[in-house]
């Protein structure tokens, strides 16, 4: 008998900054309306010094752990595309931080935003072979475009952390999937720099084209439609990129499924429109977004559409189970993003030049205003000195 495998806890972890959209517009000179609904964005995480990857990621990790299941994490898949160093692994720094068992496997992935997802498939292949083990799979990134570029609008930043299982709690992956890969150069960044180098439209259209060949290719593979899904959650760089998603297949759903599938992803875009881009967590915190204000019920299918610029997409599906809402911690969550001071522009541009600079001089962040249990404090002797309160 198979065994049901999937994703059995989420949490969700961005620091407690943000910038108002439409006062980035003003400042920039551009249509606040641009921002809200042109590209969909109302807030965007501003992320300090203090935090990085690994921080994020253990802030949001240890939502979902306890005592207990910490001593049964058997591997750690830490998917980002932001990482400190070019030989050690973020999932090491994070397994230590976490206090997880040394005989834990700890490995970082890259392929842009698709990172998570492929940690995601990897981890849930591994537990239906070995079905007592705990997989923790992060996404976790700080999205840099450049202060005054057309990106500017679509950074932000976080961490989202799963615990992949067998008979998950929240929900169970499909075996099926559809994935494509294609050498295609529309967001890249050379290791000498900090900022993505992006043909944004260009990566906009690859987008849509890779989701069109996906699903496709899905429902080829499974004989399933529309009719099977109840709900979409998508890669979400900015939201109207997952609503342009959805467009170019509503047509296929009858009338009133379009009205469903329609309020389900404004659902999934409500914490990402407040948040920004956390390119490779992107996806799961809509997920996450979808069960904390959807009218989501335990047996419908969700459908995920995977991104990642280079270019990556992949599409799967899962059953929502029936203690869906026991599998995050809903009163940490609203607190979260309840409890973010706004920053003013000025504060912004302050912040985002304040990131820890590219060499080995030591530095000694101010952690004053630093209020996570994990966070960063500094630099000495070419190590990041990670604290925990
Ligand atoms: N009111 C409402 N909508 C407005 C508006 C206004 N006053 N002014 C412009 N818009 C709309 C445009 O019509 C457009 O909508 P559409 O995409 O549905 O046609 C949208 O706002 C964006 O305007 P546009 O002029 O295309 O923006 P831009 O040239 O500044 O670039 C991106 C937008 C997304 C390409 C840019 O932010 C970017 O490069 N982002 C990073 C790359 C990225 O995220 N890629 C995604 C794939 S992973």
């Amino acid at each position: 008998m198979s065994v049901s495998v999937g994703i059995d806890r989420i949490g969700f972890y961005t620091p407690g900054l943000y910038l108002d959209m439409a006062e980035l517009a003003t400042a920039r000179g551009e249509d606040p309306n641009k921002y809200l609904i042109g590209i969909g964005q109302s807030q965007q995480a501003v992320i300090p010094p203090t935090q990085d990857v690994v921080t994020m990621a253990a802030n949001a990790a240890s939502q979902i752990l306890t005592a207990e299941t910490k001593q049964e994490v058997a591997m750690v898949l830490f998917g980002t595309e932001s990482g400190i160093d070019n030989s050690k692994a973020t999932a090491v720094y994070l397994a230590h931080l976490l206090d997880l068992p040394s005989n834990t496997r700890a490995i970082e992935l890259k392929q842009a935003c698709y990172g998570a997802t492929a940690g995601l498939q990897l981890a849930a292949d591994y537990v239906r072979v070995h079905p007592t083990a705990k997989v923790l799979v992060i996404g976790a990134d700080v999205a840099r475009y450049g202060l005054r570029t057309p990106g500017e609008v679509t950074q932000g930043g976080g961490a989202v952390a799963m615990l992949v299982t067998a008979d998950p709690q929240i929900l169970a992956l499909a075996p099926t999937s559809s994935y494509h890969t294609e050498d295609v150069m529309d967001f890249w960044r050379p290791t000498y720099r900090t900022e993505a180098l992006v043909d944004g439209k260009y990566s906009t259209n690859v987008y849509l084209d890779f989701f069109k060949t996906v699903w496709a290719d899905y429902q080829q593979q499974t004989q399933q439609t529309i009719a099977d899904f109840d709900a979409f959650v998508f890669h979400l760089p900015f939201t109207k990129m997952g609503r342009k998603g959805l467009r170019q297949i509503l047509p296929e759903a009858r009338p009133e499924q379009q009205v469903t599938l329609k309020a389900a992803f404004e659902a999934s875009q409500e914490d990402n429109r407040h948040v920004g881009n956390l390119y490779t967590g992107s996806l799961y915190l809509s997920f996450l977004s979808l069960l904390r204000h959807g009218q989501m019920n335990a047996g419908q299918r969700i459908g995920f559409f995977s991104y990642g610029s280079g270019a990556e997409g992949e599409f799967f599906s899962g059953i929502l189970q029936n203690d869906f809402q026991k599998g995050f911690d809903e009163t940490a969550l609203s607190t979260l993003l309840a409890n973010r001071r706004r920053v003013t522009v000025s504060e912004y541009e302050a912040i985002y030049r304040a990131q820890l600079s590219n060499d080995a001089r030591d530095v000694q962040l101010a952690v004053g205003e630093e209020s996570a249990r994990y966070y960063l404090a500094g630099r000495q002797n070419q190590q990041r000195q990670y604290r925990i309160k």
